[in-house]
């Protein structure tokens, strides 16, 4: 089931914390394009929300790990475990995620 979690404008710089079926899930503006990622790290289930972007990677703000934005593959430790992503459509300045419970 498609579901609408909020406006593109909304996203700042930061990201922007929702939740989706229970799970946290935080919108990431890159340039033109919008990733929605687990909000919790696989390393310690820290926050994500205050990580940088660095290219296609995101990198958790508390011991660095970094993931694919993309496919949210771990590319370096401290984590070692991917993370969930979610995916985002876009339509009328509104942002769509896919979720995986009806
Ligand atoms: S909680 Fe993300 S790198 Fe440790």
């Amino acid at each position: 089931m498609i579901k609408k979690v909020a406006l593109i404008d909304e996203i700042k710089e930061n990201g922007l914390k929702v939740e989706v079926d229970g799970e946290e899930i935080l919108l990431i503006k890159n340039g033109d394009e919008i990733f929605a990622i687990s909000n919790l790290c696989s390393h310690q289930e820290k926050e994500m929300s205050g990580g940088k972007i660095e290219g296609d990677a995101f990198i958790c703000p508390h011991h660095g790990a970094r993931f694919d934005l993309k496919t949210g593959k771990v590319l370096s430790m401290p984590a070692v475990e991917d993370i969930k992503i979610y995916k985002v459509i876009l339509k009328d300045g509104a942002v769509f995620i896919e979720s995986e419970n009806g």
